[in-house]
């Protein structure tokens, strides 16, 4: 677990060197994000109606505004799950969803990682009142334990 959310870090820390663009969701937060919905396997593919380490369903994703990998058109058969797959194109889909639909779902006047937690899992209209299901529930709190909850966003 601890291996896990070092080398999450890592590999987002690389993107976001090599980003530079505003974007809402912390290198942190993505991590614990990855970690929280399949241990961050960034070898995992497509499983029922989801795909890749964040565990992304192609609705997530259009909404995200089809991100893709090398260039690819978001019209190509393989879009969706070649980006789905690919923990940097990904990580910038979880972005372009969470700049849709930032909001406070907990109520606690800010936005923060625990509220991009459960728009992740809730979706961009479902977020308010809502807890995390279970087991992301227990991987993302004990991911946000480790890396350090103060300066996440
Ligand atoms: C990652 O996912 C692949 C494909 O689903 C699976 O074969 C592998 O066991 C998983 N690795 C871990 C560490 O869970």
């Amino acid at each position: 677990m601890y291996l896990s959310a070092v080398v999450v870090l890592v590999i987002f820390g690389i993107t976001a060197i090599t980003c530079q663009e505003d974007l809402p969701v912390t290198q942190q937060c993505l991590g614990c994000i990855c970690h929280a919905s399949s241990g961050c396997n960034t070898t995992s593919s497509c499983g029922g109606d989801v795909c890749g380490p964040f565990r992304l369903t192609w609705a997530y994703w259009s909404d995200s505004g089809k991100p893709t990998k090398n260039n690819e058109s978001p019209d190509a058969p393989g879009a969706y799950s070649n980006c789905a797959g690919d923990t940097y194109c990904a990580a910038l889909s979880v972005q372009g969803y969470m700049q849709r639909f930032q909001q406070d779902c907990n109520g606690d006047n800010k936005i923060d990682c625990d509220d991009f937690a459960l728009i992740h899992k809730h979706g961009g209209y479902g977020c308010k009142g809502t807890q995390l299901p279970e087991p992301f529930g227990t991987q993302y709190r004990e991911c946000k334990a480790i890396v350090g909850g103060q300066q996440q966003n």
